[in-house]
């Protein structure tokens, strides 16, 4: 029988968990045996006792569920060798291998079997693994909570015998999956949205959420073939500018979730439009880990500027909300390793899309081609 290992993540800040007991569950009906090491889902308020009612089986220490491990799941990569599971083994998990050469090289030399979860293909087939969804989803929705806590105002419009409150502002860059789902949460607290995007495909799925688009005169081959966003030309990032200008300055919330693929975070937020905002605004820059969508950024970290605009630049958020977070990517897990599964065992099927996208070492080799080359020839990450 395949035997499954969750480790206690140990990156800090890390407050997420691989499996929960209900996803124990569905891995066990599946076929495999489940080993969870103890306090592995603590920060997220999953506890030993319900781990093992839901049939697994609770090891003292990483070594020891390490050792036995055919299979082992987690959020974070290994910090060290000493995380690293046995020769022959398989690891899931996010591993940022252009981040973590180091990483990927001794999974090779070690002989580990590794899948990234973050370069799962984003095709329809494989919706239901995509972690990178389910979490900037979470993130989305939290950024908002986050710059609510930290407004000194009330985001619903308020008609009280005491005068009328008028609703917050809030601006949204970037409508992809964290930006959508910020928007819809912005939205359900009554505030004011208005979203920039470089895609103006999602111009109808902004509106639909009873927000405003913000039109750029400049027109740009915007979207590659995944859908995914290109680099802005120099006139389009000009008028862009303009054209957030006014908006920013009447923000009282800037919500950033701007990316491109393999590229730094595009900065839509020079410092002087910061300066230009009001004191007690709040800026949430969820594009912190790409290097944030603001000049004034300090990722990881909570800052305040001269003229009184708070930026919030937490680096890991859907860590914040570890309960869901856990929940949908132990289940984005659940449907990856199921899909791994024939007779048992994982069979890795490199004529498989998914399988083939997101398999990084296997049989002591970098197959994953864009990282091999990324080892062998240097190329900055
Ligand atoms: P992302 O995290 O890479 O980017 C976030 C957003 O920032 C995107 O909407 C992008 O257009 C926007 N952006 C980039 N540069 C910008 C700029 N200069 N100004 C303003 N906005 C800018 O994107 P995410 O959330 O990963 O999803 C992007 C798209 O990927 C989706 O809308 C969809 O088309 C596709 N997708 C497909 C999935 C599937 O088929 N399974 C699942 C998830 C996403």
């Amino acid at each position: 029988m395949l035997q499954a290992f969750i480790p206690r993540e140990s990156e800090p800040g890390e407050t997420r968990v691989a499996a929960t007991p209900e996803t124990v569950k569905k891995l066990i009906a599946a076929g495999l045996a489940i080993a969870i090491e103890r306090g592995a889902g603590e920060r997220a308020s999953f506890t030993d006792a319900a781990y093992t009612a839901a049939g697994a089986t609770i090891v003292a220490d990483r070594k020891t569920g390490l050792a036995a491990a055919d299979l082992v799941l987690q959020v974070q990569p290994p910090r060290d060798a000493g995380e690293q599971p046995k020769a022959g083994a398989a690891l899931v998990a996010f591993l940022y291998p252009a981040a973590r050469r180091d990483l990927i090289r001794r999974f090779a030399e070690g002989n580990v079997t590794t899948f990234a979860m973050e370069l799962i293909p984003r095709i329809s087939r494989a919706q239901q693994m995509d972690a990178l969804s389910s979490q900037s989803n979470i993130a989305g929705y939290k950024a908002v909570l986050l710059a609510g806590d930290h407004l000194g105002k009330l985001m619903p419009m308020l008609m009280t015998a005491a005068g009328t409150i008028t609703p917050a502002r809030v601006v949204i860059l970037g409508a992809g999956v964290a930006g959508l789902q910020a928007i819809a949460t912005a939205r359900r607290l009554g505030a004011l949205v208005e979203v920039s995007d470089i895609r103006p495909a999602v111009k109808e799925q902004v509106e639909s959420l009873g927000a405003k688009f913000i039109e750029v005169a400049v027109k740009q081959d915007a979207e590659d073939k995944g859908g995914y966003a290109k680099e802005a030309s120099a006139e389009y990032k000009a008028a862009q500018a303009a054209a957030l200008a006014k908006k920013v300055a009447d923000a009282d919330i800037v919500i950033c979730t701007a990316l491109i693929p393999g590229k730094p975070a595009p900065k839509l937020l020079p410092a002087a439009m910061v300066q230009a905002m009001r004191p007690g605004s709040v800026i949430v820059d969820l594009a912190a880990e790409q290097g944030g969508n603001c000049e004034l950024t300090k990722p990881g970290e909570t800052s305040v500027t001269a003229n009184g605009v708070t930026i919030l630049a937490a680096k890991n958020v859907p860590a914040l909300v570890p309960v869901h977070a856990s929940d949908m990517y132990a289940k984005n897990l659940v449907f990856f390793v199921k899909h791994l599964l024939k007779g048992g065992a994982l069979n890795i099927d490199r004529n498989d899309e998914i399988t083939a996208g997101c398999l990084v070492t296997h049989g002591g080799q970098v197959v994953h081609a864009p990282t091999a080359a990324l080892l062998t020839q240097g190329v900055a990450s």
